[in-house]
């Protein structure tokens, strides 16, 4: 938390852009990202399972899933981004992405309801692989 912390103030670069898109999607990935994180630790039996906490991390993540993409606006392609150019030039496939993200983080709060850890697992898997499909086709290195 602490590095988290000094990493952001370190860096010192202003995002000066109408809106702020570019901090603002960062800002939700990194949000997303604290929320896999404790769940794949438990998914992979390092931390011990609590229904009640996983169901709201996994529901946590469903309401995140929808929000990053409403800052990949148009005039967003810039520094210090990693969004790939494809990013603006394949909307269509861009779009498939994140429907695949939703549908599949929708289905793991749908199923950590049930409470049972065995039928979680797959549905973790779905939203972790939809979360690399998508970076591998559209995030690159910072540009
Ligand atoms: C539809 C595509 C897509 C999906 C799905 C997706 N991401 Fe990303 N992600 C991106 C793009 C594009 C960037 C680069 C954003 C930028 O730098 O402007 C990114 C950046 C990030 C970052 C880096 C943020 C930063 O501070 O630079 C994290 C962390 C991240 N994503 C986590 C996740 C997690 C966790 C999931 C799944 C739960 C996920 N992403 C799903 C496209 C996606």
């Amino acid at each position: 938390m602490l590095v988290a912390v000094l990493g952001l103030s370190a860096c010192g670069h202003e995002d000066t852009h109408p809106g702020q898109p570019v901090t603002k999607r960062k800002l939700v990935f990194k949000q997303m990202l604290r929320t896999l994180e404790p769940m794949g630790l438990i998914v992979r039996g390092k931390n011990p399972y609590d229904s009640a906490q996983f169901l709201q991390l996994a529901t946590q993540l469903q309401s995140l899933s929808t929000q990053p993409w409403q800052y990949f606006t148009p005039d967003s392609n810039y520094p210090p981004t990693r969004a790939k150019p494809d990013v603006w030039n394949k909307p269509a496939e861009f779009k498939q992405a994140q429907q695949k993200l939703v549908a599949a983080t929708d289905q793991l709060a749908n199923v950590a309801k049930s409470g049972n850890l065995d039928t979680i697992r797959p549905a973790f898997g779905a939203v972790e692989s939809s979360c690399k499909a998508c970076h591998q086709q559209f995030r690159g290195i910072p540009h």
